[in-house]
């Protein structure tokens, strides 16, 4: 009973000492593990008397007991005292002023574009894409535009290479958006609604044109899909995107080789100091190109012109951010000036777009 009393101080002697849990836990083992000292012991009284084990017995019982709970102890001080350790090396000034974060801005493009998509999306038009390399079938031909036509030279077109000795018309980089009609009519049919905003490409430089610049197409096909839907559907964008109440749009005959008839359109504004205001005022500023999809057009496309008809318009995205926002020259859009983006570019939680609509 003696050794057994000395066993218990030097156990929570040993436990004591402890100044990390790794070494804890291997004295724990040494003592209380399968083959641990006090484990082997109290396995020793199966080979006792009864006696002995009555005396024994609750004796070794209590001396596990109290190593046990002075291991737990122990094991809570050691973590405690880890922790308070991290919480002293590991605090926060929170009176610190925090670090500048650099925020980007959204560039006046991606920002029409949005606010395009928004107001067209209201009027029941999704969003329809196609490749910026298009071959010449698709830019011109399928839109009425044959190789001999002199529309062909006015679109000033990139041409990509062909291998020698490839003799197939070479690709071009599209000139317009109107090739998303084709593409979209091929794969949907009719009826449909779309409008196609992206990257167009021709080869021209100064203060209004880049070689490369944005376009929106729309597209509405349907039976009975008239100049008049076109021309509402124009007056009510054209309210949403200027946010004006009143304006005044005027359909001007043009010709373009895709749409019979064919109306380029200008809208009323006045220039105050050089910012427009629109609706008022005695100038006309021409902002798209428009018609009736071409029967010939809609033959390409697999839709028969007997049954389906409707209209189409382009326009330039760049040209439209321009005049809402007040930026004369184009050619500073891609330069990638940073003070330009810091001034013209947009705070990216004001974003209208398809889900939040336009309200700011
Ligand atoms: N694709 C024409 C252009 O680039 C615009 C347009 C589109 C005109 C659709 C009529 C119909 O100028």
């Amino acid at each position: 009973m003696d050794g057994l009393d000395n066993l218990r101080k030097k156990y929570l002697d040993q436990i004591s000492t402890k100044s990390n849990q790794d070494s804890l836990e291997s004295l724990r083992i040494t003592i209380l593990g399968k083959k641990g000292e006090l484990s082997l012991k109290m396995r020793e009284l199966g080979n006792m008397t009864s006696e002995e084990r009555q005396s024994f017995g609750p004796i070794l019982n209590s001396l596990r007991t109290d190593v046990t709970s002075a291991f737990s102890k122990k094991k809570t001080e050691l973590e405690d005292s880890k922790l308070n350790e991290r919480l002293k090396n590991e605090w926060i000034d929170l009176t610190l002023p925090a670090r500048n974060r650099a925020s980007g801005s959204i560039h006046p493009i991606s920002q029409v574009t949005e606010e395009v998509s928004a107001i067209f999306a209201e009027m029941g038009f999704s969003v329809a894409e196609g490749p910026q390399i298009e071959s010449d079938w698709y830019n011109f031909d399928a839109l009425n535009i044959p190789p001999e036509h002199p529309a062909r030279q006015e679109h000033d077109t990139f041409f990509l290479n062909r291998n020698d000795g490839d003799d197939q018309a070479p690709n071009v980089l599209r000139t317009h958006t109107s090739p998303v009609q084709i593409r979209h009519m091929i794969s949907n049919g009719a009826p449909c609604r779309i409008i196609a905003p992206g990257r167009v490409y021709r080869c021209d430089y100064d203060q209004t044109h880049t070689p490369m610049f944005h376009q929106l197409e729309g597209l509405a096909i349907g039976r009975d899909v008239s100049m008049a839907n076109l021309k509402g559907t124009l007056e009510e964008f054209c309210k949403k995107f200027f946010e004006v109440e009143e304006l005044e749009l005027r359909f001007r005959a043009s010709h373009f080789p895709f749409t019979e008839p064919s109306a380029e359109v200008d809208l009323r504004c006045a220039w105050d100091n050089g910012k427009l205001e629109v609706g008022k005022g005695e100038n006309w500023m021409e902002i798209l190109g428009s018609g009736m999809v071409h029967p010939k057009v809609l033959k390409a496309s697999g839709v028969d012109p007997n049954e389906w008809q409707g209209f189409a318009f382009g326009m330039g995205i760049d040209r439209l951010a321009m005049l809402k926002y007040g930026i004369p020259d184009l050619r500073a859009f891609f330069d990638s000036d940073l003070r330009w983006l810091r001034h013209y570019g947009f705070s990216s939680s004001d974003q209208p777009n398809l889900h939040s609509g336009l309200s700011r």
